[in-house]
């Protein structure tokens, strides 16, 4: 017999159903049955007077089960398990002790009271599902606490604190004790004053005055996110409110979220947000392995990216010591952090009390021997075997037994590094992307030898720090990086063949990236790519040229594009394609144009076929972890789902033939598709199919 998710129990004439489904009372199909049949019996027994619906947990309900989306719709649909709450001749108060997200608010929405711990929160974050609430949202927290409150609610998709809740009528009631009393007493008092007043009957909010601050925001909305569909069906859904009876708004509702549901968009994003969760579990480590404590920390390195990390701790509360080899360094080092919080109070996101708060937990230093007392060593200088090796030699001696001893390198071999200590079961990488202050994703470098301890208090720092931290195997360029470069051959190869650089970022912006390529290396700075491919000994005849020319990018106000007068976006070089099209010329080649789709998948193509090999590899240990590396460290659109998502939306077998008439096309052995993928295709399957598999 299935476990019940909902248990009734009795105080005197109040019938008290507590909702108990692990791990956040989502509404799946046996909560929601389990709802219905205990609000019916309660209902009909003549010894209840009202009904006080709890719950146990972290969450009073997560909102609709997400990973039942895009399946066959189940009975009982949770509209009508609120119809039944709402329509009930006894009151029914919520009593809301942790989070109530989407379809979790919409079941307190359709209670006749809500009572709320000092903790609980509140939101409607379908939204960031590409979806808009779909049980009864869009028309019953308008009716409650106004339109003009609610749809800027709905559209951030952000949850608010229960005093905010209060502020705005969301609630009745905010208690610091025993939420389920005070839900007790509420539901007495409602008993006491006869028929139960229902929010879908409530008008004295909808005015005219409501009305007419909702449709400017509505207008605003329009003209940010036009091409947003789900914005465009709330504002639609919630017009209904005033327009429509409440029926007939629910039955718009519900049928703009099915729209939505079924939008390959929304898909992308559900599996964002599962595989945004899959990352914290490492394979072959077990929930038994707990983290190291980390008090304090210590970063090697004030340059930008030291520096930045540096902040990261600050931000997070935890003590950091900013260590250089000289005074003048460590100086530069600091004025650069200072300068970072100042702006930051400029624009206001940041206090003056809190910059100061964050400017003390930075101690600067001179000299490795300042790291002796840290629980955890970054080491951020310069990406140089050698210079690496010799202060992970000097740390071994220095560093407190136990201590982490981590590298933010890029690219280089993370167990040569460990070799220069006697401790590699204490050495790992911490990959931070620039600006580290700001950046999402961690790569967290796993290399055989490393102690289980040591990854998961790596992981579970990069939390605290605010970071999404993604376990990766050891190899060049780990996971995100290595992919980068694939994409950086294939803008080098177009441009060649017959694209220019407008038109190849154009592709991209298009695709939904912020920025292309080419503008990506003119704000990175193309002296960066340059210098490394000198030190491994490769070229780019393209790329080179224009390093060559002293075109760095945006610093030297030319790149790719022209910057006049520090401009942030680029103008297009008729310099720059000359002089491309002087090099096509050099190598024989017979310049043609290429569509935006054919632009695309030159681009794109290379980058899943790397990560097929990443894969194989076990580089990375699952599709959906490359998916979150390029979604929070390189801008990759989230509605696309990630690059190997995106992949299986295209199908393999497509992108095999494609990858393969690239190959024959460039003579680019590269190009030939991956052992994995080919078997993927052959055995008309996705990267979705995938076990995960060890980093
Ligand atoms: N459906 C299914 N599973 C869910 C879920 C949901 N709505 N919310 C969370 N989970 C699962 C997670 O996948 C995770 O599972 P695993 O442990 O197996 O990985 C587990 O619950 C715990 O989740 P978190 O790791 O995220 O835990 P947390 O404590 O950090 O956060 C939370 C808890 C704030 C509830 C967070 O999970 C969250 O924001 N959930 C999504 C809320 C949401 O988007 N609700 C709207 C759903 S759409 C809707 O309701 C439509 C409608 O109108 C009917």
């Amino acid at each position: 017999m299935p476990m019940e998710t909902v248990r009734l129990a009795r105080e005197g004439e109040i019938a008290i159903a507590t909702i108990d489904n692990p791990p956040v009372n989502a509404l799946g199909q046996a909560l929601r049955a389990d709802l219905a049949r205990v609000i019916a019996e309660a209902g009909a027994d003549p010894a209840v007077s009202a009904i006080v619906l709890a719950a146990v947990g972290r969450a009073f309900v997560a909102g609709a089960d997400i990973s039942e989306f895009g399946k066959p719709p189940l009975a009982p649909f949770l509209p009508d398990v609120l119809d039944s709450i709402e329509t009930c001749r006894k009151p029914v108060v919520a009593a809301i002790q942790g989070v109530a997200l989407g379809g979790g608010l919409e079941v307190a929405l359709a209670c006749h009271g809500r009572v709320a711990s000092v903790s609980a929160s509140f939101g409607l974050p379908e939204i960031k599902l590409g979806l808009i609430p779909g049980a009864g949202g869009t028309q019953r927290l308008p009716r409650l606490i106004g339109a003009a409150q609610a749809f800027p609610m709905m559209l951030a998709g952000e949850p608010i604190t229960a005093s905010r809740a209060l502020s705005l009528h969301l609630v009745d009631e905010v208690v610091d004790g025993d939420v389920v009393a005070a839900a007790v007493a509420l539901a007495r008092q409602l008993a006491a004053r006869g028929a139960p007043e229902r929010v879908c009957d409530r008008t004295g909010r909808l005015t005219a005055a409501d009305r007419e601050a909702f449709e400017a925001q509505a207008l605003a909305t329009t003209k940010s996110s036009g091409e947003m569909p789900n914005a465009m069906a709330l504002i639609e859904a919630v017009r209904g409110v005033f327009a429509l009876p409440f029926a007939e708004g629910l039955a718009v509702e519900r049928a703009l979220f099915l729209k939505l549901v079924a939008d390959p968009r929304s898909a992308a994003l559900r599996h964002v947000f599962f595989a945004e969760r899959e990352i914290a579990r490492v394979p072959g480590i077990g929930a038994g392995v707990k983290p190291r404590p980390i008090a304090n920390a210590a970063v090697i390195g004030a340059g930008t990216m030291g520096g930045g990390i540096a902040m990261c701790f600050a931000n997070a509360g935890i003590p950091v010591t900013l260590i250089e080899q000289e005074q003048a360094q460590i100086d530069n080092g600091m004025n650069r952090v200072a300068a970072i919080y100042a702006m930051s109070v400029t624009r206001g996101s940041l206090t003056p009390e809190k910059r100061d708060e964050r400017l003390a937990l930075i101690t600067p230093a001179v000299g490795l021997a300042a790291a002796a007392d840290a629980d955890i060593v970054i080491e951020a200088a310069f990406e140089e075997m050698g210079v690496k090796q010799q202060i992970f030699g000097a740390l071994d001696g220095i560093a407190k037994s136990g201590a982490i001893l981590a590298s933010n390198t890029s690219y280089l071999d993370v167990p040569t590094i460990a070799a220069a200590t006697k401790r590699p079961q204490d050495v790992l990488g911490m990959h931070f992307f620039s600006p580290a202050n700001v950046m999402k994703l961690l790569e967290v470098v796993r290399p055989q030898g490393v102690a289980d301890d040591a990854v998961v208090t790596a992981m579970a720092l990069g939390r605290r720090l605010g970071k999404v931290p993604v376990v990766v195997g050891n190899g060049f360029g780990f996971v995100g990086n290595r992919m980068l470069e694939a994409r950086t051959r294939a803008t080098e190869r177009l441009l060649i063949a017959g694209a220019l650089p407008h038109e190849v970022d154009a592709a991209l912006t298009g695709f939904g990236f912020k920025m292309g390529p080419c503008a990506m290396a003119d704000l990175a700075g193309n002296d960066i790519g340059w210098r490394s491919r000198k030190a491994r000994g490769k070229t780019a005849a393209v790329a080179d040229a224009i390093c060559e020319a002293g075109w760095f990018g945006q610093k030297t106000g030319r790149g790719y594009f022209l910057y006049p007068e520090g401009a942030r976006s680029g103008q297009r070089d008729p310099e720059v394609e000359a002089l491309i099209a002087r090099i096509s010329e050099e190598q024989g080649v017979t310049r043609r144009s290429f569509t935006t789709d054919e632009i695309l998948s030159r681009l794109l193509d290379p980058m899943v076929n790397e990560g097929a090999r990443i894969l194989e590899e076990g580089i990375a240990a699952r599709p959906g972890d490359i998916d979150v590396i390029w979604l929070n460290g390189y801008n990759w659109p989230a509605w696309r789902g990630g690059p190997m998502y995106w992949a299986d939306t295209v199908g393999l077998r497509t992108l095999v033939a494609r990858l393969e008439q690239q190959a024959a096309e460039t003579g680019d052995a590269t190009l030939q598709p991956a052992p994995l993928l080919r078997r993927l295709a052959d055995e008309s399957k996705g990267f979705a199919d995938l076990k995960a598999r060890s980093a």
